[in-house]
């Protein structure tokens, strides 16, 4: 049965928090489907792991996906790559449908100039930053940033164990986020749950996007509402 949950929970700011379901793990099988639940369970965007192989050990989606999920749904889609040299794609994502890009800084030698041609393509342009990357990396360039991603598993398949660490690590980012006054969304990725969610929130991210937690759910539409729940329930 498909439900429509309205969204309501906020951040400390005052911004919604958003859920953002990570089709790697929906079932490709019927991929319409699984879309048009998180769609009718409240989810707020669309989350789109593009994986090369290298900078990472698995493979996964290119720009045909990116349109098929397009064609799919109104929602916003969050494309995440990892991937080596991704200024190689930036013209062809866009052009299938993203609406934000979101790179990892140890991909990236030229960030700012890698963050103002996804602009120039009218892309919301985010960072990744893994596990192991301090969040001072980023620091000369927050005010380009119109996403922060903390990545809270090590970049390659869903399903991984979160990382214990990683509210410290999200509290740094807010507060880098809040000194230097910008708004741009903070994100979490890999192990987000009902066990974990509460956590990261209260650290300050607003954006949490969960795979393995959604669709291996029984009712994925009410645990895309349970994870918000969480949120506005437990800061
Ligand atoms: C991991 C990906 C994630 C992944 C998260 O490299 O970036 O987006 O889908 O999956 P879960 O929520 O299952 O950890
Ligand atoms: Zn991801």
């Amino acid at each position: 049965m498909i439900r429509t949950v309205r969204p309501q929970s906020r951040d400390r700011s005052g911004n919604r928090v958003r859920i953002a379901p990570s089709v790697l793990s929906a079932n490709f099988a019927r991929l319409a489907d699984d879309i048009a639940m998180c769609e009718a369970g409240g989810a707020d965007l669309i989350h789109i792991d593009v994986m090369d192989g290298h900078f990472v050990p698995n493979l996964t989606f290119g720009a045909k996906v990116i349109e098929t999920v397009r064609r799919l749904t109104k929602l916003p889609l969050d494309v995440h790559l990892m991937v080596e040299q991704p200024e190689k794609y930036f013209e062809d994502f866009a052009a299938a449908g993203a609406t934000g890009l979101t790179i990892h800084v140890e991909a990236a030698p030229h960030l700012h100039r890698q963050l103002s041609r996804i602009k120039e393509l009218g892309c919301a342009a985010g960072v990744a930053l893994n596990p192991a990357t301090p969040v001072e990396t980023i620091g000369d360039i927050v005010a380009e940033l119109d996403l922060l991603l903390v990545m809270t598993v090590n970049p390659g398949f869903g399903g991984q164990e979160f990382i214990a660490y990683s509210p410290d690590k999200v509290a740094r980012a807010r507060s880098l986020l809040d000194a230097e006054g910008s708004h741009a969304a903070l994100e979490v990725d890999g192990g987000i749950s009902r066990r974990t969610i509460a956590q990261v929130y209260a650290a300050g991210a607003n954006t949490f996007v969960a795979g393995h937690a959604i669709f291996s759910a029984r009712d994925p539409q009410k645990e895309i509402a349970a994870l918000r729940a969480e949120c506005g329930t437990k800061v």
